[in-house]
């Protein structure tokens, strides 16, 4: 069994359900997951975990400003307690995976692609070997929500639907069976 971080931070409600759909896979292959949605004083030590699941909406190209904040709250404390070191050594027995749900209205996935390295360089910065990024289609609500018809991704409508989360669980699957370091516990 492993001890999964479900960390996320969503506005309109599309990561909400990425991340429902990652707790309900992980939890049902019998590992321990704590899922958290993020704001910027939330109490997390991604330390605490074997795998961790960081993602985020994209709002103008980065993640939510709240994921940002505490990406900086995080990255400061773990400097100060020396957890982030010169060269960043890796951590054999962590692994990471992180994921944006994006619209791409204007310039598709190239949007998104800013937010995935975002949120990878907290765990490359603990020396957590990032295994995958995730780039996830999520429709747009709200006054943008004509936006959905008329991007460079098509008609985006609905989106994530429930063929993406089916896939989104079978890529969690496809992480919790690689062989390693955490798996052998
Ligand atoms: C205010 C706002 C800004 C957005 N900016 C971008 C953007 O720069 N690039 C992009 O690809 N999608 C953008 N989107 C679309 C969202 O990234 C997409 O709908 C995402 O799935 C939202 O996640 P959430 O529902 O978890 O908040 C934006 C949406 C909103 C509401």
């Amino acid at each position: 069994m492993m001890r999964v971080l479900n960390l996320y931070f969503s506005s309109t409600g599309n990561t909400k359900k990425v991340a429902d759909q990652i707790a309900a896979t992980a939890t049902s292959l019998g590992h321990q997951v704590d899922t958290i949605r993020a704001t910027a004083h939330a109490e997390v030590d991604l330390l605490a975990y074997d795998l961790i699941f960081l993602g985020s909406g994209v709002y103008e190209w980065l993640p939510g400003k709240p994921l940002r904040t505490l990406c900086s709250r995080l990255r400061q404390k773990y400097v100060a307690q020396g957890e982030i070191k010169p060269g960043a050594p890796c951590r054999q027995d962590k692994i990471g995976v992180v994921y944006a749900t994006y619209g791409g209205g204007h310039t598709g996935v190239n949007e998104a692609i800013p937010t995935g390295k975002y949120l990878g360089q907290i765990l490359d910065h603990l020396g957590i070997p990032v295994m995958a990024e995730w780039y996830l289609v999520g429709e747009y609500h709200g006054k943008w929500r004509g936006f959905s018809a008329m991007g460079r991704l098509g008609d985006i409508s609905g989106r994530p639907n429930d063929e993406d989360l089916r896939q989104v669980a079978e890529m969690v699957k496809g992480i919790l069976q690689v062989q390693g370091p955490v798996v052998s516990r």
